[in-house]
């Protein structure tokens, strides 16, 4: 009789852990305000800042573990320049200075202008700082704000970005995020789409998507992944060095996280930490990627830092007619430690649309095994495609019919996500399509931890079954 009342309530619980599944919607909205093409050359997006050599294309990147540094990067166009930047707390009075090192590549037969980047550390938390780069009349200005201390109750607004290309739909995602309040982008990867054009335009329009981000990038960081349109393996005009462009503009931490390439590793904000894998580079079993991730997922603390973010380039699940299944060799690499270690969200982009998943997993399959399908899986984190930054290749539109179960929301328009953390136990998720502004909630709901959320129904359920038993 006890077995079989075990029974029952362990059935009861399955369903208390499927809640929401298979039933998921496909928006029938398509938005796509502005036709698929890059803005002209002379836009004023792309205006070349006035002044005798410049610096231009300013964007900054965390430039350490846990968010006392920032890289600076610019370019000098004229000569080389100074790769020095001066920054202090009080506008217009620095009293601080860092030496940077500046680099250069050619690209066919493109030569790139003076790429300086300029680390600044030993910052202090949750403060304001105001820097100048350049030299002379053609020096220019501008700020950031530091993380506020690592700690598990420390809110922190972060705007996810991808595939977002130099269109004006590119533009309108851009202008929709600054107006969200976030702090810092994660951004999924496929930055210039410079890859579209040939011969010396793809440096020039990886310096114009230099100056069109400007306008957020030189004030807070991005934190970068790389995608397929990064890696620019060109033969014809015997460019075979991959990711050349954007390892020299776009520099990462990755050595403060243990990592050896700048194209994986992770980051500390506030109170996430931040994993940033490539799709691109070898994940298999004993390659450095997976081993550097298996240690770094070690060093994880959710005490310190709860939530658990996962960032690449194609996603592991998503229910689009393009790229669909591209993601399953790294699902069959990594999703057993995503599930294991309970990660909060995986955020990939690659695909032109929006997507979000339920808490599924797939790991119990195996090529012997008949289980084919992913299964709810309290344990899993959501994965969610935000490649709809609004590019010149346009909108995947396609959906696969009928919407699978493991899909709970799907749309083919451009926009932007925020994720904002407010303490160790909620956050507030909000995708934003850029035709409804900011204030409308297209797909918004509030997370829970995975991680102390768990633990805390853990713990209950616990005193439950041991009240029940005595
Ligand atoms: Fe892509």
């Amino acid at each position: 009789m006890q077995s079989f009342l075990r029974l029952i309530s362990t059935f009861f619980i399955f369903l208390s852990c499927v809640e929401n599944t298979f039933a998921g919607i496909t928006s029938t909205v398509i938005r796509s305000q502005w036709p698929s093409s890059d803005i002209p050359l002379d836009n004023e997006v792309f205006a070349v800042p006035k002044g005798h050599n410049a610096p231009q294309q300013v964007h900054i990147t965390q430039g350490d573990y846990d968010g006392k540094a920032v890289i600076i990067s610019w370019v000098t166009s004229d000569e080389p320049g100074s790769s020095e930047v001066q920054y202090g707390t009080t506008k217009g009075k620095y009293d601080n200075s860092a030496e940077g090192k500046s680099t250069s590549y050619t690209f066919y037969k493109y030569k790139s202008g003076y790429i300086h980047h300029c680390l600044l550390d030993g910052l202090e938390y949750d403060t304001k700082y105001y820097y100048k780069v350049g030299s002379g009349g053609s020096s220019r200005e501008f700020w950031f704000q530091t993380p506020p201390t690592i700690d598990p109750d420390a809110s922190h607004k972060f705007g996810i970005i991808g595939d977002l290309g130099q269109t004006y739909n590119s533009l309108s995602t851009l202008q929709h995020y600054m107006v969200s309040g976030a702090q810092a982008v994660l951004f999924l990867g496929d930055l210039s789409y410079a890859d579209r054009y040939k011969y010396n335009d793809v440096g020039l329009r990886w310096d114009t998507w230099g100056r069109f981000i400007e306008q957020s990038a030189a004030f807070q960081p991005w934190i970068w992944s790389a995608g397929n349109h990064e890696i620019e393996y060109m033969p014809y005009m015997e460019e075979v060095d991959p990711f050349k462009s954007y390892l020299h503009r776009y520099p990462t931490p990755y050595l403060a996280s243990k990592s050896t390439s700048p194209l994986w590793y992770a980051v500390r904000r506030a109170s996430a930490h931040i994993i940033v894998l490539s799709s691109y580079s070898s994940f298999v079993k004993y390659t450095l990627q997976w081993m550097w991730l298996r240690e770094e997922f070690k060093r994880v603390d959710r005490e310190k830092t709860p939530w658990l973010i996962v960032l690449m380039h194609v996603p592991l699940y998503h229910s689009n007619n393009v790229h669909f299944m591209e993601g399953e060799s790294m699902r069959a690499a990594f999703e057993k430690w995503f599930v294991r270690n309970r990660v909060d969200i995986v955020f990939a982009g690659h695909v032109h649309a929006y997507e979000r998943s339920y808490r599924i997993s797939n790991i119990q399959y195996n090529v012997s095994s008949g289980d084919r399908d992913p299964v709810p899986d309290k344990s899993a984190p959501l994965y969610i495609t935000v490649g709809d930054g609004g590019n010149q290749e346009g909108l995947a539109g396609r959906f696969r019919d009928p919407q699978p179960d493991y899909s709970a929301f799907r749309e083919a328009s451009y926009g932007h996500s925020t994720l904002e953390i407010k303490n160790r136990t909620h956050a507030f998720y909000h995708w934003n399509r850029n035709n409804d502004g900011k204030k409308v909630a297209t797909d918004s709901f509030i997370l829970h931890n995975q991680y102390w959320v768990s633990n805390s129904r853990r713990r209950k359920l616990k005193k439950y079954s041991s009240k029940s038993i005595t």
